[in-house]
């Protein structure tokens, strides 16, 4: 058997990172930066961890691993990763690892790799890092293009449409120093959940909403409603408690640049990432990254300006 190997891409959401664990819509797309997984023959099915992680990371690691190698029938392959996404940055590199890891194991196993069938074992693994995940990391990451999804509770799978976008749909990507977990994240928000359900109900049907007419916005070629969108969404996920003052204050910082919105996106937490939508982001990128801002751009829909 030659090697193989598979490439799976990070993600950024748009609108509706937490909601969408409570099964309202999330607007989410994959970026070009990503996870490389490769498979050499064998004696048994196994993953190489990459360096420098933890051992309670490698432990973890090993643990998802062996729930998507039994899914695939453990074909006789030892995996390696690497990739360039920065990892615990709210960017997906997770589900990346998960997905990627799904198509090499699936390849192996001489199994079809639909984009659904990469997500179903890739879930399994996403399962074990996140605990309560919706599906929308390793979702967006195996369909690899800008979708609306949303959860379907107790079944595997969740609903996925394409969002289409008439214009070039670019952002720019900046970084607040590395977040707490997903995980933790979610169980933050999930403790005031079981307190004040009434509360956080009614804020999760706005969030969904928003996600609902941010896909519009998109496919209508609207990035002034669509930045309106994003601005409201970072207020939101502030009420869910999932900012804080680093991610706040690059917030401010794109939006003074001129993002049409700026906002957190994924998990938050401490740090992460944050997201401003330009229609040219590139000169900001440049003027930014001279002022010491890890930035970076990347293009989510819409016709590949060159
Ligand atoms: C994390 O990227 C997105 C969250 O909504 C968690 C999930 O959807 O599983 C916070």
């Amino acid at each position: 058997m030659r090697a193989l190997e598979a490439f799976a891409p990070g993600k950024v959401i748009l609108l509706g990172e937490h909601s969408v664990v409570y099964g309202e819509p999330a607007l989410a797309g994959a970026i070009h930066q990503g996870v490389r997984a490769r498979a050499v023959p064998a004696k048994r099915c196994s993953l190489k961890a990459p360096p420098n992680v933890s051992s309670s990371a490698r432990a973890l690691l090993a643990d998802a691993f062996e729930k998507a190698a039994r899914a695939c029938g453990r074909p006789a392959v030892e995996l390696s990763l690497e990739g360039e996404l920065p990892v615990g940055m709210g960017l997906g590199s997770s589900a990346a690892a998960s997905v990627a890891c799904a198509r090499v194991l699936l390849a192996a196993a001489k199994k079809a790799a639909s984009p659904k069938a990469v997500a179903a074992v890739a879930a399994k693994m996403e399962e074990v890092f996140h605990r309560k995940a919706s599906g929308l990391d390793h979702t967006t990451s195996a369909e690899g293009r800008l979708i609306l999804y949303r959860r379907r509770e107790g079944q595997g799978a969740g609903t996925v449409r394409a969002v289409k976008s008439p214009r070039p749909l670019k952002l720019l990507i900046a970084l607040a120093g590395r977040s707490r977990s997903t995980r933790n994240a979610i169980n933050l928000v999930e403790e005031r959940v079981r307190r004040w359900p009434k509360r956080y109900e009614r804020l999760f049907k706005q969030m969904g909403l928003l996600a609902v007419e941010g896909a519009r916005a998109v496919e209508g070629g609207d990035l002034e409603a669509l930045g309106d969108l994003l601005n409201v969404g970072h207020g939101l996920l502030s009420s869910l408690g999932v900012s804080s003052a680093a991610i706040d204050e690059l917030v401010h910082l794109l939006r003074a640049r001129g993002a049409l919105g700026a906002k957190l996106t994924g998990a938050g937490g401490v740090g992460g990432a944050v997201i401003g939508l330009y229609y040219e982001p590139e000169p900001v990128i440049a003027s930014l990254a001279r002022e010491g801002v890890r930035c970076f751009g990347c293009q989510l829909a819409g016709p590949l300006a060159l």
